[in-house]
């Protein structure tokens, strides 16, 4: 299904162009290609904040040292997804705690979520996994009564829909990763943080420049995690081929986008409500 060498041919002009005005320009750290990718990010998810930063690993650890997580706290999360959701817990210092997921979506089980929650519980880190987005309403009802944020990995999911709204702005804080085979692919690693949270978004910009708030003034402790325009210069014309303006692109918005019959019972799709064939989501 993935194929990063067909699409480049199918590409080719407009990513070349691009990477040479980065080379041109030679603001080679973040630069005037980030800052636009930033703000399409943002008008594309209707998330008031979109940072980018070096990758989806990046994304959710940035996320978790804004949320002040540390040592002896839990963070709640699904076993299943790639190790990096997990990886990040323990590298800042919290210990995951797991919750099973739903034998339809393979996401975690918003019904079991509760039992797993504790005084040390500092954040619900849910997956939306294989495109289709977890029951994030569930999840941030669970959440609000305990008082924790929610963290999306939205790393396999950006662009899929979950009632109306986009993946990555349906809790706290999103995640995405540009990963070359992911829905939203860059030459290289990279990712992005969103959060409709004015302060949150201002800790997770300084953190991603080691905490830098103002140029060499580091006011908290960081990660070197920013992104190159080189990778985010062409990344938006990838979207664009994915939205169906190539062979290859269409076949990769299906595959992104559907959400599972599995998911549109009798009673319709859990998503959108509509039952197939009308559900769009529903044909894969
Ligand atoms: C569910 C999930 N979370 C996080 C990541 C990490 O993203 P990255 O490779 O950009 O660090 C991935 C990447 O494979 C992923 O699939």
């Amino acid at each position: 299904m993935h194929d990063v060498q067909r699409q480049y041919a199918e590409m080719r002009e407009v990513v070349n162009a691009r990477i040479q005005r980065v080379l041109d320009h030679g603001q080679f750290i973040m630069g005037p290609e980030v800052a636009e990718l930033e703000g399409r990010l943002a008008e594309f998810t209707g998330a008031p904040h979109a940072i980018t930063c070096a990758s989806g690993t990046e994304a959710m650890l940035i996320a978790l040292m804004a949320l002040d997580v540390k040592p002896g706290d839990e963070v709640v999360t699904t076993p299943f997804s790639f190790i990096a959701t997990a990886e990040v817990i323990v590298l800042a210092g919290a210990t995951p705690v797991f919750v099973d997921v739903e034998p339809d979506t393979c996401n975690i089980d918003p019904r079991k979520l509760a039992a797993a929650l504790t005084a040390r519980t500092r954040a619900i880190m849910p997956v939306s996994l294989y495109g289709q987005p977890a029951d994030m309403d569930e999840i941030n009802a669970v959440a609000e009564r305990h008082g924790v944020p929610v963290i999306e990995d939205a790393a396999q999911s950006f662009g899929a829909l979950y009632r109306g709204r986009r993946s990555g702005n349906l809790s706290t804080i999103g995640c995405t990763s540009f990963f070359p085979t992911k829905p939203l692919g860059c030459y290289g690693d990279g990712g992005a943080i969103f959060t409709g949270d004015a302060a949150l978004a201002q800790a997770m910009r300084e953190i991603r420049v080691h905490g830098q708030s103002k140029r060499y003034v580091h006011t908290r402790v960081g990660v070197g995690g920013v992104w190159t325009p080189s990778s985010a210069r062409w990344c938006w014309p990838s979207w664009s081929a994915s939205s169906g303006r190539s062979p290859t692109g269409r076949r990769r918005r299906r595959a992104t986008l559907g959400c599972w019959s599995r998911s549109a019972g009798e009673s319709g799709c859990r998503w959108c409500g509509a039952t197939a064939p009308a559900c769009g989501r529903s044909t894969r």
